[in-house]
């Protein structure tokens, strides 16, 4: 049977192999997809043996991605632009492709979601790794303005400089931001240490939408405080880590899986629903 698995570490909580068993059963794809937590250092030798060993692709998830962008034999472009790896696919003449399916997962996400990224201003918070991975699918939805906004200003400007050429993508501090913004994606880890980013709540208002990268069985802090400050729609990153999944099953397998009935049977799973 083929066999595929993520790598990640801590891995243990992961829900790809919920969602992906879910996809080949619903495809009719024979495949068993499993979890893999080498140590630190170990992850390059772990990911050669399971390749070795007949594996025929993979995810990739943290720490480990801007690692697997160096270990490929070929790059796709969007894992070029996004710095990382987070899908490998062994191709059938024996090369290891990375690929990044994770921005194309949180654009399909929103639009699930009925957003409008055309012509709409966006804010981005963060610089980081996340950060990086969705910018040049969120530009080639083509908003009129996408502003990059981070604790640490240095990388928000280094990052819209980087990605200057694909569309109108600014840097400005947090205290600079102007609204009215449409959409405010939240690319942060704070909300994994219960924080939020530095926002004025004035930036907030019943028509924008809020989207959080992170996700949990109850709201993020971020989704929680943008609710009280009267935001009507607000999403998590479920649907992302669901919508990067069937990206990669599509890389891997050729064939497209649904993801309603699956963001459904996993938030059911999370105890969401
Ligand atoms: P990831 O790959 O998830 O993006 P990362 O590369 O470590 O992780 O980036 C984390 C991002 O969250 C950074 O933009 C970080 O801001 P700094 O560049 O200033 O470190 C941001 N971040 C983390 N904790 C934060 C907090 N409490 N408030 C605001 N931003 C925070």
């Amino acid at each position: 049977m083929d066999r595929y698995l993520v790598f990640g570490h801590p891995v243990r909580h992961s829900k790809s192999p919920f969602i992906h068993t879910l996809f080949a059963r619903q495809t009719q794809q024979e495949l068993e997809y499993g979890l893999a937590e080498p140590a630190i250092d170990e992850f390059a030798q772990a990911l050669r043996t399971f390749f070795d060993q007949g594996g025929k692709g993979c995810n990739v998830t943290v720490p480990f991605k801007e690692q697997a962008f160096t270990l490929v034999d070929r790059l796709s472009p969007r894992a070029k632009r996004a710095g990382a790896v987070n899908t490998i696919k062994l191709t059938d003449d024996g090369v290891l492709l990375g690929d990044n399916t994770d921005g194309a997962g949180l654009v399909a996400d929103l639009k699930s979601h009925g957003v409008t990224l055309g012509d709409s201003r966006i804010l981005l918070l963060g610089a980081g790794g996340a950060a990086r991975g969705a910018l040049a699918p969120l530009l080639a939805e083509l908003p009129s303005e996408l502003v990059i906004a981070n604790r640490t200003h240095t990388k928000a400007q280094q990052l819209a400089a980087e990605f200057h050429d694909l569309g109108p993508v600014t840097a400005q501090t947090y205290e600079q931001l102007a609204g009215p913004f449409d959409l405010v994606i939240n690319s942060t880890s704070a909300s994994l240490q219960g924080e939020l980013p530095s926002l004025a709540p004035a930036l907030i208002h019943t028509d924008i939408a809020i989207y959080d990268m992170m996700y949990g069985a109850s709201d993020t802090a971020f989704i929680s405080w943008a609710k009280q400050h009267g935001a009507r729609q607000t999403m998590d990153g479920l649907g992302m880590l669901v919508e990067q999944a069937a990206e990669a099953f599509t890389v891997w397998r050729g064939i497209r899986p649904g993801t309603k009935q699956v963001l459904r049977e996993l938030k059911r799973n999370l105890g969401v629903i």
